[in-house]
């Protein structure tokens, strides 16, 4: 079976080689590169020949790459990370957070993103109707709802946020998978766990948040306080609702924001990969990378060291081959992925695309019923949806007025003057963003 890659010569994309490489029953048999910069293409495929030999064909023409496929991943970063740089720039000048896929500058990711996004599905849908697409692009919630209207439920979103999270928390429990189910839900970058239930159904969570010495084991308790109280334990990307003040002041005093310390380490990684041994290189780089993400979140609670334990099936490349090997050999799993809601969180209409747990088998991913969102959450996750659908219909009609309406329905932002002010300064850094008027 053809993989194909968007944003092929991404800099995770060794990552799911890698994956492939492992699957004993190679359910890939063959992978395409595609990416708009051929340098970058030539670089990853340098890195893939040193890993093993999955045969790998590259192109810039995404007609030639889609034709054939049968799973699609798209991985790509429209603007690149000087994209990601002007969205964090923008933001803090502004006194906003400026955060990838968060607030302000999620919001002007996100205006990037869909456009593209969608041509990408309309070409899918005619060059090769029965693929799946598994979508990593960011804000990877918005783009599969957006990718949804054109291929159904053929689209699914994933992240490897959530499966870290629990795996964390199973650890510190001392269960495996198998042996509970479990609630988690919201929408990506949003989402709690909230139950976690034996055979019995009997809940073990509360035992574990009465628990501050083992919630101390985790990262998320060392990164939020009185989870006890909340009943819940939030995907990491909360942090920067619960502390709005302090994550925005950590992001601004850091000698460097996020996309700025990667579009550095990137253009020294590149041309590392070209000059020296691919290999070395890029893990250098990896292991760099994730040693420091989300480092001023961790330095402002004094959670310490990221936990980075590369014997772990964590990351989003071990969420993606599970997901493609369901849907390729009928391996019923359960897993937390991005797709349409039906029903599935009643405090959202069902085209909505959460983020919950599913059973993945041949005919795709269908969301399992979850216990209801606490009611903390709910409020977040209407506020996020209705921005995410402003956001949708902005790049439908290329109206400057829904971008502004989307900033400022935003909880991270508000007010609707500084949203318009967020809106233009925008515009006139990003091309990509002309099409708002
Ligand atoms: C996690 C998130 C991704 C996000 C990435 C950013 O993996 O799930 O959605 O893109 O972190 O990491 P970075 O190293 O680029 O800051
Ligand atoms: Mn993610």
């Amino acid at each position: 079976m053809r993989l194909t890659i968007l944003g092929g010569g991404g800099f995770r994309v060794p990552l799911v080689y890698k994956a492939l490489l492992a699957d004993p029953e190679r359910t890939v048999s063959e992978v395409v590169l595609h990416d708009v910069d051929p340098a970058r293409l030539d670089a990853i495929r340098r890195v893939l020949a040193a890993l093993g030999s999955l045969p790998v064909r590259a192109t810039t023409d995404l007609r030639e790459a889609l034709t054939g496929a049968a799973f699609v991943f798209s991985a790509i970063r429209v603007g690149g990370l000087r994209g990601r740089v002007v969205d964090e720039r923008v933001a803090l000048a502004a006194g906003v957070l400026g955060q990838e896929t968060v607030g302000a500058g999620g919001i002007a990711y996100g205006l990037r993103s869909v456009p593209e996004s969608l041509r990408i599905a309309a070409l899918t849908a005619e060059v090769a109707p029965d693929a799946w697409l598994i979508n990593f692009t960011n804000p990877a919630g918005l783009v599969t709802e957006a990718m949804s209207g054109l291929l159904g439920d053929r689209v699914i979103g994933i992240c490897d946020s959530p499966t870290g999270l629990i795996d964390r928390v199973l650890r510190a429990l001392g269960v495996t998978a198998g042996e509970v189910r479990v609630d988690y839900a919201g929408l990506n970058h949003l989402g709690w766990l909230y139950g976690v239930h034996d055979k019995t159904g009997r809940d073990l969570l509360p035992g574990l948040l009465a628990d501050e010495k083992r919630l101390q084991t985790i990262e998320e308790g060392r990164l939020f306080d009185n989870l006890r109280e909340l009943g819940a334990v939030p995907n990491e990307y909360l942090h920067y609702y619960y502390d709005p003040a302090g994550t925005l002041d950590a992001v601004r005093s850091a000698r460097q924001t996020r996309g700025a310390f990667l579009l550095d380490q990137q253009l020294r990684c590149y041309h590392e990969i070209a000059a020296r041994e691919p290999l070395e290189a890029w893990l250098d780089a990896w292991r760099e990378r994730e040693a420091t993400y989300m480092a001023e979140n961790r330095s402002l609670t004094g959670a310490d060291e990221r936990e980075h334990d590369e014997s772990r099936p964590a990351g989003y490349e071990g969420v993606a081959l599970a997901v493609m090997r369901a849907l390729a050999r009928d391996e019923p799993a359960t897993l937390i992925l991005d797709v349409r809601n039906w029903g599935t969180l009643p405090v959202l209409d069902d085209d909505a695309v959460v983020e919950v747990p599913c059973r993945v088998d041949a005919r795709g991913a269908v969301p399992l019923p979850v216990g209801p969102l606490p009611e903390h959450a709910v409020g977040l996750v209407r506020a996020v949806k209705a921005t995410d659908r402003l956001i949708l219909s902005a790049a439908a009609t290329g109206s400057r007025e829904a971008a502004v309406r989307a900033m400022a329905t935003h909880p991270l932002v508000g007010d609707p003057a500084l949203a318009a002010r967020l809106v233009d300064a925008y515009r006139a850094e990003l091309p990509e963003l002309a099409y708002l008027a």
